[in-house]
């Protein structure tokens, strides 16, 4: 038996040896991936090209041999297919037109027309699919309907998602109504990465950190549990990883909350504390903090070292506790690898 590493930690099971990837693998510390982009035009051409988006989905498998591929796309290109305008400005991050008024609501498209914009996603996963060594696990994602509400609420990337927040507080009905809207297209998006060919989803809710008291409960989590049940539903065995960003101490308890059958933890948790509070429940993935391959050095080989002692006891894919920065070195990625993979 042969099952790919990813798979079996998902499933439960402690490996000698922790299958690693890397969030943001793909991306602009790569000169090969700098050069794809360049060749593509601007980022969104890129993400709406199948065979240049599934080109730099293979770029760090080939150049390191991760166990996991992530699909190239963005979780941005949800909105966009619900009918927001999106660009991304070179060094400003997204730009999005608004939505804070049921006229703007109303406006969206329904969510079973976001196929017409993101069936070329959906290609890049059949070709990656087809192209993937066989060991290697394809990963499809999307963001969770919080964390993409907060881009489409304040047009842009926030430091605090203050917008959202204000609208949560000023029109409750009006936000809860775009998390479902959000909630709904996010299942059928992420049900056709499947049926195209990905094997396990990731829901990247990157702001659930900033989420206070009960609406952790009310809008990081419980989107999360009906879009894993719903897409169990329709696709029975297909592994979910959630992603609640800076979720600290509540990271306890979001295998059960969610349904997921993987939390991937931040590095604003240690692993000796997850590896306690947060493992027994299900499979972990995470946590070295991604400035240490910036940094490299002694320190990023003792903590790599730490998160797969930490987690040696359990369930564990070995990653990083946010994405990759354009600013880090090839070498300490290769030095974090192999630190992993020699035990
Ligand atoms: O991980 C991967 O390699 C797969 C592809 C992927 C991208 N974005 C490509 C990308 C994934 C999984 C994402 C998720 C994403 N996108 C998140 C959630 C994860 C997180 O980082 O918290 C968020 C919040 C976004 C939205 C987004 N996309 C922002 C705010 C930005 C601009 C900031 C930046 O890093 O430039 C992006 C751009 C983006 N998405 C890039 C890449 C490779 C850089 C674009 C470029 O090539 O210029």
């Amino acid at each position: 038996m042969t099952r790919k590493t990813i798979l079996r930690a998902l499933a439960g099971e402690a490996l000698p040896t922790p299958p690693i990837w890397m969030m943001r693998q793909a991306g602009r510390y790569l000169p090969e991936y700098r050069a794809t982009r360049e060749r593509a035009g601007s980022f969104l051409d890129l993400c709406y090209n199948p065979d240049l988006a599934a080109e730099v989905t293979l770029q760090p498998i080939r150049r390191f041999g991760f166990d996991a591929a992530i699909l190239f796309a963005d979780i941005l290109l949800v909105p966009q297919a619900l009918g927001l305008d999106l660009a991304f400005e070179t060094g400003e991050g997204p730009r999005l037109s608004t939505i804070t008024t049921e006229a703007d609501l109303a406006r969206l498209r329904p969510v079973d027309a976001i196929h017409d914009t993101l069936s070329p996603v959906y290609e890049t996963v059949r070709i990656l699919a087809g192209a993937l060594p066989k060991e290697t696990t394809l990963i499809g994602f999307a963001g969770a309907p919080w964390t993409v509400a907060t881009y489409m609420i304040a047009g842009r990337g926030t430091p605090d998602q203050g917008p959202a927040h204000a609208l949560k507080a000023a029109n409750r009905p009006l936000f809860e109504a775009i998390l479902d809207r959000l909630t709904e297209a996010t299942i059928l998006y992420l049900s056709k990465q499947v049926e195209a060919g990905a094997e396990v989803v990731k829901l990247f809710d990157s702001w659930a950190g900033s989420l206070q008291g009960e609406d952790f409960a009310a809008y990081a989590l419980a989107p999360a549990a009906r879009i894993t049940r719903a897409l169990k539903e329709r696709h029975p065995g297909l592994p979910v990883i959630a992603f609640p960003r800076g979720a600290g101490p509540r990271y306890e308890g979001a295998h059960a909350a969610t349904g997921a059958d993987c939390i991937a933890l931040d590095d604003g948790v240690t692993p000796e504390w997850a590896a306690e509070h947060v493992q027994p429940a299900g499979c972990v993935q995470g946590n070295l903090a991604s400035p240490h391959l910036v940094t490299g050095g002694a320190a990023l080989i003792e903590e790599t070292r730490r998160v797969v002692r930490a987690f040696a006891n359990g369930p564990h894919i070995f990653n990083l506790g946010h994405g990759i920065t354009p600013d880090a070195s090839i070498d300490n990625v290769h030095r974090m690898i192999d630190t992993v993979r020699e035990g």
